[in-house]
This record gives structure tokens, sequence and C-alpha cells, in this order.
């Protein structure tokens, strides 16, 4: 059967090579042709599967576009060429020496950092590369809990769809829906490469660009930006990554011998212990995001509902129903896990972040349900994404109804969950 089939990771890895633009990793050629840091921070454990100091590389690369204030932009704009990509530098407004976008993404590099020196065959390597980065990492999550969680809620917010990652979700319609649209014309290059039924609308870009006005035009002045921002959102999952990512990064100071700081990311780690249960909702037997401009739940049940699980935040309770959630949401579709659940009216198999499948996904949901005690599960999340790209190749995402891969192809994350998770 091809879900028992061993992963190809020759392709895998010349996937990675192939992507590889001196030091830091495309996410696919074409449609995101720099870094963006979540894809970065998954990609590089997947080139230490082979290349150990290509890995570390990666993420100094990142971290040397971090700002002045910590705060570690989702994409970075390296070399010439801006043009490639739309809203390129020049929209953003950038004034950095690497010229990158405004936003961040979800904070997973201490987690992922944490696993690589855990894994490092070359241990002395890693001990020499991690060191510096361990202080860059602190005033990171620093910045997250200064900045996005000014009044110290415990639950720090998102001001882009794009800064959760998963942009195209349906839990942001409503929030979104309320931001202006844009006047000025702009030519997507996204729809050159993908079909138009797998990405965003026109409605919706316009709003993103929206968006990237306001911060600019109120000159990324954060208290601004937190007081005004028309669009002002708890994500549920960027609360829970950065978590998970404050809990793994505490070993990682104590071992490097970093003091500097550390009392801010434990004192986030207690806020957010005590106020996630304020998103949790018991009917949807998950945790829902929170639009803090119509103080309102966001009343969609996706992955990201459920990676508190990830982050250790759910108590027993709570990380039972999601599991007993998750199980049934398996069922929904031929292969799991769907992004948004196949129940909702809202649910779309191959449109961005609206159905399909992403396999780093699976890798931490699978990682989470280990955790909970249901390795049947993990197994089955596993055994579902080495289907999905033994039958249909190294895609950006897959639909879960027809078995076939969406959105960009020879995806550099793809590539990297294959090597380290399923070969
Ligand atoms: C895009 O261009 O779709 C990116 O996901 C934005 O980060």
């Amino acid at each position: 059967m091809s879900e028992s089939r061993l992963i190809d990771t020759a392709a895998a890895r010349e996937i990675l090579r192939a992507n590889d633009r001196d030091g830091h990793t495309v996410p696919t050629d074409g449609l995101y042709p720099f870094q963006w840091s979540w894809d970065s921070a998954i990609t590089a454990l997947g080139w230490q599967t082979f290349d150990e100091d290509r890995a570390w590389r990666e993420a100094e690369v990142m971290f040397d576009g971090q700002w002045g204030n910590g705060m570690l932009p989702h994409i970075l704009f390296h070399g010439g060429n801006a043009d490639s990509y739309f809203p390129g530098p020049s929209v953003w407004g950038s004034r950095t020496r690497i010229p990158s976008s405004a936003i961040s993404q979800p904070a997973i590099w201490a987690t992922t950092l944490g696993m690589m020196l855990e894994r490092a065959a070359d241990r002395k390597l890693a001990e020499t590369r991690l060191a510096p980065l361990v202080p860059k990492l602190v005033d990171y999550h620093r910045w997250w809990y200064r900045e996005r969680d000014p009044d110290g809620t415990g639950l720090i917010v998102s001001y882009h769809p794009w800064e959760s990652g998963m942009d195209n979700s349906p839990a942001w319609d409503k929030p979104l829906a309320r931001v202006p649209e844009v006047e000025w014309t702009y030519e997507r290059r996204d729809l050159g490469h993908v079909d138009s039924d797998q990405r965003p609308h026109k409605p919706e870009y316009d709003r993103y660009l929206y968006l990237v006005d306001f911060y600019k035009r109120h000159d990324f002045n954060s208290r601004v930006i937190y007081e005004e921002c028309p669009y002002r959102v708890i994500d549920v999952a960027l609360v829970a990554l950065l978590h998970r990512a404050s809990i793994d990064l505490l070993p990682l100071c104590a071992h490097f011998g970093i003091t500097e700081g550390v009392e801010e990311v434990e004192a986030g780690i207690s806020r957010t212990q005590a106020a996630i249960d304020r998103l949790w909702n018991d009917e949807r037997r998950c945790f829902l995001s929170f639009d803090t401009r119509a103080d309102e739940p966001l009343d969609v049940i996706t992955t990201g509902t459920v990676l508190p699980l990830f982050a250790g935040l759910a108590s027993d309770a709570q990380a039972s129903a999601m599991l007993e959630l998750i199980e049934e949401w398996l069922d929904a579709s031929t292969v799991g896990l769907a992004s948004t659940h196949p129940a909702s009216p809202l649910y779309e198999p191959k449109r961005y972040w609206r159905g399909p499948i992403w396999s780093h996904i699976n890798w931490m949901i699978a990682l989470s349900a280990e955790a909970a005690g249901r390795p049947d599960i993990a197994e089955r999340l596993q055994s579902d994404t080495r289907r999905l790209i033994n039958e249909a190749g190294f895609w950006e995402y897959f639909d879960p109804d027809a078995v076939a891969g969406c959105g960009g192809d020879r995806f550099s994350w793809t590539a990297a969950v294959a090597l380290y998770w399923l070969a």
C-alpha cells in the first residue's frame, strides 16, 4: 500500500537543494521567492537530516533580519528581484538593512532549534552555532509579550491573517470583512503560479493590503497599531505556538547561561496559562480564536483551534475532548487532517487554509496526540501524510477528498517534514 511505501528521501533532499538560495531556503520556486519565517524553521529540521551546517545557517540567516525591537519578520526579502513577489518591500515600506515585511509569523523557532540541538549528530557544532542565537530568541519572545500583549492579558494579539501563517482560514473572515479595501490597483503575482480556486479572493487581498498600508501610515508605532488597527485578533494557534516555544526556550537559556530577559518569558508563560481557558468552548470541544474588536469568539473549528494540545495548555478533560473531536474529524475526509472541519459550511478542500491538509500541522498534532497518550491518532496522521506525499508529491498542501496536491509544487517544508518525520 502506498502509505507504507518508503518516502523518497533523495527527491526530498533534492528539493531542499534546489530551493537553496545561498543560506536561506525559498518555500517554493516562483510563488514564494524569499525567506518565510515559519517555513524556514520547519525546513531547517529537514536540512539537519543530511547537512547540519546548512541547517544552522538557515536559522542564522533568518535571525540576521531580526528588527532592533526583537521582532522577527515573516518575510525577509534577500537579494534583488523584489518585483518577483507582491507585496514586496516597497509596499511594506521596509527600512531595515535586510528588507522585510512588518509583521511576524508563528514563533516556532525555539521549538525547532531545541529539537535540532537534541538531534544533532555533531554536538560541538550545534553548541557553537546555537549559543549566539539564544539571546536573539529571548528578544523575540519578549517582543511578542511586550508589544502584542501590552495590557498583560496573557493572550497576545495578531494584526494580520498572514501573521497566523494560516492566511485564508475561514476563522478570519468576520474580522477581515470589517477592514476597508484598498482603492489602488495592483497586480497579484500568486495567480501567475497557482490556480485562482486554490488562492484567496480579491476582496480579501484588498484588505490584506489595507493592513499593510495601515502599519506604514502609522510608522510601525506599536502602541498606535494596538489601539487602532481595525484587525486585532487573538489567534489561538499563535498563542499556543508561542507558549510552546517559550517553554522550549527556558532549557536553552539555562544550558547556555542566558539570564537576561528570561523572567519576562517566564511571566508570559504564567499569564498565558492563567488566561487560556477564556478561549475554551465546551460545545465545540476546542479552543476558539477571539475577535477583540467585535468582542466575540471566532466560531470555526480549524487545525489552529486544537494546537493548545501542542503547547500543553489543555487540561486532561479538554485534551480528551479535542482528541475525540480529532478522531471524528479524521473520519470526515478520505485523508486527514483537513485544515477546516469538513462539516463546516465554510470548508473548501482546495482553497488555501480553508480545508486542505498541511504536512507540518499534521506533524504537530501527531506529536500532541502521542504526548496525550493517543499513539493511534499519531500513527494515523503519519500514515495519511505519507500517503499524500507518496501519491501526490511534495506539494504545499493537499486536497483531503481528492488526495491531490495543491498550491506550490516541490515545496520545502513538505520535503523537510518527509525527511525528519516520515523517512
Ligand atoms: C502569501 O503571499 O500568500 C503569503 O502567504 C503571505 O505571507
